[in-house]
């Protein structure tokens, strides 16, 4: 008799499982078809505009936004966390000065696991003080790394600053513009969480086999390195320093095209509509833009933006905007895959919260198209 429970629920497997529901949630929501991101029931245009990172974080792992105290609380909760053990630096000082900077982040995350006693307790209330360590010490990390890779020394976090501005303080040393450090804050903000993305589902999947958090955030960093996914960011100002100058964008895109080239920061495997997250994106990569003195990468991202609607019927996604931002606020474009990190582990850790308070392991079935009872030849007969 078969074991119709163990029988692959459909005959034809969904390429990239694109559509498939893997599981529930109550973190976040993506409505494709609408354009709208919701996180724990906040939509994200709301949040963008009056919340901060901190409290999306505790919305995140507690379901519901903090009062003053309960906020106080996480901030100090963070900041105590914000320096990176001795060791750490020290082997961060070990590696090939040339390495990708999120390659970095998921060595430095995978050894801080070996730092911290409780690493493997993975109760509620362990998890949650893990996922405050690793929140906290991610922009750390990060900005040391970069610090490191230009032969300068790390700056030491500042406690008294939220997680944007201590980002950008240890980025250079000197406090941010209070507009800039609210801009990047609104950033972390809209990369917080984004329902199944193949980062946060890597996470799951790792953290449904009840290995520690520190496990399941390394592979979820691993799967946010990739081109299709968090490696988009980069490659989005890559190319726009490739095309160079407004002038060229027509005819880059239009070979590109031809050539069946992705162009990065464009498409999206779930939202068919204006992505939510660019549209505030779009507004602060042209704010910074006009702050600076020069809009030069904001007027060719539009460019970009109108050939790609024309000509693919393709709308920006997180990654297209975010890029010009980044580079009118001074910041090296090899650091903004780890910075989407910087956020996105709030996500990652609310998921794995999730995954652990109602575990089940995640093993789905292949649909297998290999062959059957083929017959062993012996190695000196073929
Ligand atoms: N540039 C050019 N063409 C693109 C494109 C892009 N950025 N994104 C999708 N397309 C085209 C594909 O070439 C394909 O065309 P075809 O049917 O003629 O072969 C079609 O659109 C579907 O592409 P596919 O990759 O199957 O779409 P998807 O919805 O499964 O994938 C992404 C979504 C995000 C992987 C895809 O849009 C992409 O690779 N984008 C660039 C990377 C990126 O920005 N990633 C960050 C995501 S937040």
């Amino acid at each position: 008799m078969t074991d119709q429970a163990n029988e692959p629920k459909t005959a034809a497997a969904s390429a990239g499982l694109r559509g498939v529901v893997a599981g529930t949630s109550t973190v976040s929501d993506v409505n494709g078809e609408k354009g709208e991101l919701v996180y724990q029931g906040y939509n994200i245009h709301d949040l963008a505009k009056q919340s901060t990172f901190e409290e999306v974080v505790f919305l995140l792992w507690h379901k519901r936004l903090p009062r003053r105290s309960e906020l106080d609380e996480l901030k100090q909760g963070l900041s105590r966390y914000y320096d990176l053990p001795r060791e750490i630096i020290e082997l961060m000082k070990q590696l090939p000065r040339g390495s990708d900077l999120i390659d970095v982040l998921r060595t430095v995350v995978s050894a801080l696991e070996l730092y911290d006693p409780s690493a493997r307790d993975i109760s509620r209330e362990a998890s949650l003080r893990t996922a405050i360590r690793l929140t906290a010490q991610f922009p750390t990390i990060v900005a040391a790394s970069d610090r490191l890779r230009r032969g300068l020394e790390p700056i030491k976090p500042d406690t008294r600053l939220n997680i944007a501005t201590n980002f950008l303080y240890m980025l250079k040393g000197e406090i941010p513009p209070e507009h800039d450090a609210r801009v990047f804050d609104v950033a972390l903000i809209l990369h917080a969480d984004h329902e199944l993305n193949a980062s946060t589902f890597t996470a799951r999947v790792v953290a449904g086999t009840l290995a520690d958090m520190y496990g399941a955030v390394t592979a979820a960093i691993a799967a946010l390195s990739g081109p299709l996914h968090g490696g988009a960011n980069t490659n989005v100002m890559k190319t726009l320093l490739e095309i160079g100058e407004l002038a060229n964008v027509e005819q880059f895109i239009k070979r590109a095209l031809s050539e069946k080239r992705k162009i990065m920061g464009f498409g999206h495997a779930v939202y068919k509509t204006e992505d939510p997250r660019a549209t505030h994106l779009r507004k602060f990569s042209q704010e910074m833009g006009e702050r600076a003195g020069d809009t030069k990468w904001y007027d060719m991202s539009r460019q970009v933006e109108a050939l790609m609607m024309r000509q693919k019927s393709l709308y920006p996604n997180v990654d297209f905007f975010s890029a010009s931002m980044y580079y009118m606020m001074g910041i090296p474009l090899e650091l903004y895959t780890p910075i989407f990190a910087v956020s996105r582990i709030s996500g990652w850790t609310a998921h794995i919260l999730e995954q652990y308070a109602d575990n089940k392991l995640i093993r789905p079935r292949a649909e297998y198209l290999g062959a059957h009872n083929t017959p062993y030849v012996p190695i000196d007969q073929r």
